[in-house]
């Protein structure tokens, strides 16, 4: 299947109610996207499907909802008050943003002759240098400033409480409620090492690029994982590698994702975040470039011994046969909902040439609707009748479309579009022989079905 660009991604999100642009009635907010009636369900049985692989199968994992405002002293532990940042310039004629970082990749991009390390790599003073040298430019043609570092916190104030104390982040990251709340998990649980914690919630940070859509947003859900162990007991590598394999079939089974448009990319040492040891992102390869969409980093005990520090409370699991204590070490699988939806989308987009149709090729399990129930004609109203009795027999089962506008070539068109696997049609010889047609979206084959055994193929739909 060739690829879509965003541009027709961006259309078909628009056009069918996945992805609206946020405020359009005043002109839109900067890398903000509400999800439409279409979206929000494409985004729910991604989020079901992430929860129920991720925790519900699984005999060492507990899920958690913590708060998006925590205690501002969480922020300074981890590290991200002192260096959660990108680094910025700006055109010094039409003010604009720009991460620095993406001026020089895209620069090198239209310069391959230019052979330097990893962008990644360099500090903000070489950047600078880089961009001084090499006479980098804005988008729009124009010299920058020095780059300078931008923390990407959102800061905001409780209103109860007055003076400096008051001031309180949206958190950057879903990870520290995880490591806030362990000593209360394992109070309250009877988990065991080694165990995770899994958690999805919205996370936010002050992004600076713009143009990539829902990839890069400034809310936006994350599904993170901490997988405490004791290093004593349980070596880092397997485990690191079996939550690799996890991600992966999650990805191509639970989602599934085209192998080809994966793959794994490890960090350098100067890329990777201060807190961890070793760190894959699992790429996949979208319209604009392979781009990370899931991390996952072994992040030692730092984020325990950082909170221990900052509040004083003892951190530690004990061994309930054997009594010893220890700061358990984590592997941390971190992945946006957002980016599983956009990849979801543009993995399934299919442009069907011989029967000039856009289809969407979602497993049946995250379509929106399983399927679409038609009366053939809307003024025959046993036909509608029927139709709507159908309806509610599918609807008891699995999410259901109704449809009786236009003509029905136009009808499965629509629901092409939006991933529905089957569409049921109600017509004359229905009411002779009680059959309905079933139509396959991938195919366009229909067959002769009785209503009896509607349900029972519908189930396996979800
Ligand atoms: N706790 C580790 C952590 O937050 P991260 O690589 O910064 O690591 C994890 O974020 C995942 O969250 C990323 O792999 C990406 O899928 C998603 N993500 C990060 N920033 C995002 C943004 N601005 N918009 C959408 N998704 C984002």
């Amino acid at each position: 299947m060739s690829k879509p660009t965003l541009d027709e991604v961006v259309a078909l999100c628009k056009r069918r109610g996945f992805v609206f642009p946020t405020s359009d009635i005043y002109g839109g907010l900067a890398n903000s996207y509400d999800y439409g009636p279409m979206g929000v369900e494409l985004l729910r049985s991604i989020r079901n499907a992430w929860w129920t692989e991720m925790i519900h199968k699984r005999t060492d994992m507990v899920g958690l909802d913590s708060q998006i405002m925590l205690h501002p002293e969480t922020w300074v532990a981890s590290g991200h008050v002192a260096s959660f940042s990108d680094p910025l310039v700006e055109d010094t004629v039409s003010k604009k943003r720009f991460r620095a970082d993406h001026l020089i990749e895209a620069w090198l991009a239209k310069h391959p002759e230019v052979q330097v390390g990893a962008v990644e790599d360099m500090t903000i003073t070489e950047m600078g240098a880089f961009i001084v040298e090499r006479k980098v430019l804005s988008s729009d043609g124009n010299p920058l400033t020095e780059p300078r570092t931008f923390n990407l916190l959102f800061e905001t104030a409780i209103g109860s409480v007055a003076g400096e104390k008051a001031k309180v982040y949206l958190r950057g990251e879903t990870a520290q409620g995880i490591f806030s709340d362990f000593k209360q998990i394992l109070d309250s649980t009877r988990v065991q090492l080694p165990f995770g914690v899994g958690q999805i919630g919205k996370s936010f940070r002050n992004e600076i690029t713009t143009g990539q859509f829902v990839f890069r947003t400034l809310e936006f859900e994350q599904g993170e994982i901490e997988y405490f162990f004791d290093p004593a007991k349980n070596a880092w590598e397997p485990l690191f590698q079996e939550w690799r394999d996890y991600m992966w079939k999650f990805v191509t089974k639970k989602l599934g994702v085209n192998e080809e448009n994966l793959r794994w990319r490890q960090h350098t040492d100067k890329e990777r975040s201060h807190y961890s040891k070793d760190t894959y992102d699992l790429d996949y390869n979208f319209s604009f470039g392979w781009k990370e969409l899931w991390g996952i980093a072994y992040r030692t005990d730092y984020d325990l011994n950082q909170h221990i520090k900052h509040s004083g409370q003892k951190l530690e699991y004990t061994d309930p046969f054997t009594g010893e204590k220890v700061v358990p070490h984590v592997i941390e699988p971190a992945v946006g909902i957002n980016r599983l939806f956009l990849m979801v989308l543009t993995d399934a987009y299919w442009k069907d040439e011989e029967r000039h149709r856009i289809v969407l090729k979602l497993k049946p399990e995250l379509a929106p609707y399983k399927v679409a129930v038609f009366p053939l004609v809307k003024n025959k109203d046993e036909i509608v009748a029927k139709a709507k009795e159908v309806f509610a027999l599918t609807s008891e089962h699995v999410r259901t479309a109704w449809d009786e506008r236009g003509n029905i070539g136009k009808r499965y068109l629509s629901q092409d579009e939006i991933g529905t696997p089957v569409c049921i049609t109600v017509d004359y010889q229905t009411l002779e022989d009680g059959t309905v047609t079933w139509r396959d979206r991938d195919t366009a084959e229909q067959v002769r079905v009785k209503i009896e055994e509607l349900v029972e193929r519908v189930k396996k739909l979800r």
